[in-house]
């Protein structure tokens, strides 16, 4: 079956003032319907078609970086809508969430910091990550579209630190996108089914 958008799980407007209705209709419509369209052609006689996404983005890894640039962006947006939500963010995390950040990235303060850091660091386009590795929760950064997937972990939370996810809101000021996504967009519920489900 071929990559579909799927609509985003809430309004255009239901993330303002973090994110706007002009930035969501961008980033959807425009920059993930692009890398549908795109990856549904560049897929075509590689052998890949019909295979799980999260397959197709393993294999297309460093065998095919025209195909994989696409699924692995597609990939990683299916997630983002879900990682927001209307009234998201806060400190007080699911308590499974919570034991591990403690355990492995020194509670929730240290997490935060390492989290935007990352992002903040990223040269250039890419991601920032919690990801799940050995059982453990760890900080990660990515250029493009590459994810913790392609790199031996599983992603639990990933925000987007390419210009087209804020550049209309926030212009050049990543750092407060990424306090302000951190804080008041996060969905933990999804970040806790994912680490359920990998767990
Ligand atoms: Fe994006």
């Amino acid at each position: 079956m071929a990559f579909e958008l799927p609509d985003l799980p809430y309004d255009y407007e239901a993330l303002q003032p973090y994110m706007s209705k002009e930035t969501l209709e961008y980033h959807h419509d425009k920059h993930h319907n692009a890398y549908v369209t795109t990856g549904n052609k560049l897929i075509d006689g590689t052998g890949l078609e019909g295979k799980p996404l999260e397959e197709v983005v393993k294999e297309s890894y460093g065998s095919n970086p025209g195909l994989f640039n696409q699924v692995g962006q597609h990939y990683n947006h299916l997630h983002f809508w879900n990682w927001m939500k209307p009234n998201g963010g806060g400190s007080s995390l699911p308590g499974k969430l919570a034991e591990r950040v403690d355990a492995d990235l020194g509670g929730f303060d240290k997490f935060r910091e390492a989290f935007i850091n990352a992002g903040t660091t990223q040269f250039g386009s890419g991601w920032a990550w919690l990801a799940l590795r050995d059982g453990k929760f760890e900080v990660m950064k990515t250029p493009n579209g590459e994810n913790p997937l392609v790199h031996g972990a599983t992603p639990l939370l990933g925000c987007d630190v390419w210009e087209h996810s804020y550049y209309i809101d926030y212009r050049n000021a990543r750092p407060k996108y990424l306090e302000a996504w951190f804080d008041n967009l996060v969905n933990w519920d999804y970040v806790l089914e994912l680490y359920e489900k990998a767990a």
